[in-house]
């Protein structure tokens, strides 16, 4: 639940669950799930291998355990017997590409004779410096029965164990109101049976058999040679290049500049049959891969399906959205050729439009029924 809610599916096709932990803010949302899973986290270094439970990771603000040597390996969790339930939640300004105003991860065990709780691991993210199980609500809910007055009387007490700071996001009142209306749903939902399961989000392509470069090759390679749109090209590649960059300089302008930071799709390409945001691939990651730009969508002769479409709905005004929208719309198609409403909008929420406002975009694959054929 926690991996689905982060950034868009173009930045979730490159993110990492380590890499979310390691940056140590208490904003990031896997962190909340693994530390009410009381997961452990392996470390390995040239001095060896150590393991520590995620509780101890965090040290304080984006600071960690980590020595400069250091790298983590491996993250695991232990397995849930029957008795264990739980769920997690988030709060966020937008649906989309939002760090969490409150997160939380929440993981419950029941006594099967008594019905009373015995374990309550509820972390709060996005309240405090370090992301922690919350003692007071540990403390209020071991021995109770989950019912409705419980998780009220314990939506109460996070609020009042929480000390959030007033910052762009939200205020501070927000954050508390908030987090006591979250944690009173989430616990009445858990009262009554609710079995947590990821909502079902397009991957616009992500799957774990895609080629990695190797990273002997990654640190070597002077020059990036791969497949552009069907077609073999080889050229020079740039200190701390990026795909985007290097795609502008030597192939062709079609992909958009837009924020480079990961915020607004413009520079969405396939790599490998992933959407992608090009702005933050290195461009070395590319080297021997497939790469499908705005340019790869349509032939000679005819338009892709998605262009087709778009012209039909109007879905185009100054046009400057419109290449990262086609290539992960067409990428959307080929993994799901009559989506829903809410996959459309899941699948386009890493990209923003300044001027069609949406509805016509979101339109032109509602009626779309051909599938995208990539290049
Ligand atoms: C537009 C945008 C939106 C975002 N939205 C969200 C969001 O909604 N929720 C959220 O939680 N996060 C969000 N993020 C943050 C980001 O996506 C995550 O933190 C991501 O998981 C980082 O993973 P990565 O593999 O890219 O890590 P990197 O950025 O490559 O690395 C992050 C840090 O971890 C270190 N590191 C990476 N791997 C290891 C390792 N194996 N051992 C030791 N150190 C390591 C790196 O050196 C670096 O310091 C967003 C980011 C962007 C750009
Ligand atoms: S997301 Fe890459 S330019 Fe905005
Ligand atoms: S059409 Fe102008 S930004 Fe989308």
């Amino acid at each position: 639940m926690a991996c689905l809610e982060i950034g868009s599916a173009q930045l979730r096709n490159r993110a990492t669950v380590v890499g979310n932990i390691v940056t140590a803010s208490p904003a990031n949302d896997t962190i909340s799930a693994l530390v009410a899973l009381d997961a452990k986290v392996i470390i390995d270094s040239s001095e060896g291998s150590r393991e520590i439970p995620i509780r101890d990771f965090f040290t304080g603000f984006r600071k960690t355990v980590l020595n400069r040597s250091e790298l983590v390996r491996s993250i695991r969790m232990p397995r849930w017997n029957k008795h264990t339930i739980g769920t997690w939640f988030k709060v966020g300004n937008r649906s989309a590409q939002a760090i969490s105003v409150v997160h939380a991860g929440i993981v419950l065990e029941i006594d099967e004779v008594t019905d009373a709780i015995t374990r309550a691991d509820i972390a709060i993210g996005s309240v405090s410096e370090v992301v922690s199980v919350s003692e007071a609500l540990r403390e209020y809910l071991i021995g109770k029965k989950l019912r409705g007055a419980t998780a009220k009387a314990a939506a109460q007490v996070a609020g009042e164990a929480i000390s959030p700071i007033d910052d762009i996001r939200g205020t501070a009142t927000y954050r508390q109101a908030v987090t006591k209306t979250a944690i009173q749903r989430s616990l009445v939902g858990l009262s009554e049976g609710f079995v947590p399961s990821p909502q079902v989000a397009p991957l616009l392509g992500w799957n774990l058999g895609q080629s990695v470069p190797s990273q002997s090759e990654i640190s070597t390679v002077s020059e990036i040679a791969c497949e552009v749109n069907g077609t073999s090209v080889a050229a020079p590649m740039g200190a701390n290049s990026t795909l985007l960059g290097w795609l502008r300089a030597n192939i062709s302008t079609g992909t958009k500049e837009g924020c480079s930071e990961g915020e607004c799709g413009a520079c969405t390409v396939q790599l490998n049959g992933s959407a992608v945001m090009s702005c933050l691939t290195p461009t070395a990651q590319a080297d021997g891969a497939s790469v499908v730009t705005i340019e790869g969508l349509a032939t000679e002769e005819q338009l892709h399906p998605v262009q087709e479409r778009f012209l039909e709905e109007f879905a185009v005004q100054c046009g400057f959205c419109t290449p990262g929208f086609l290539v992960a719309a067409a990428t959307l198609l080929e993994e799901n050729n009559s989506p829903s409403d809410d996959e459309i909008e899941s699948a386009l929420a890493g990209n923003l439009c300044r001027c069609t406002g949406y509805y016509s975009i979101i339109k032109s694959l509602r009626h779309s029924d051909k599938t995208g054929s990539g290049s």
